[in-house]
């Protein structure tokens, strides 16, 4: 199992938009993938 995080500032700098991108790609390539958005803001759990 591999292990990715986005890490920077609050603030938009892109942490959710590469996560959930990182995601499809991993997916389409047959890997099985869980993204966890643990900030109360929850882009990536409402883009999901
Ligand atoms: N490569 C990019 N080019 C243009 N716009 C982008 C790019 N990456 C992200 N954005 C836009 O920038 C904004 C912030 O992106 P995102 O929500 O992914 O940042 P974030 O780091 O998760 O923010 P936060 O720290 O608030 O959680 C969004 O409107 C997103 O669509
Ligand atoms: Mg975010």
């Amino acid at each position: 199992m591999q292990t990715v995080a986005l890490i920077s500032q609050k603030g938009g700098t892109g942490k959710s938009t590469i996560a959930t991108h990182l995601a499809v790609c991993a997916e389409r390539d047959r890997k099985r993938v869980a993204v966890f958005d643990i900030d109360p803001q929850a882009s990536a759990y409402k883009w999901s």
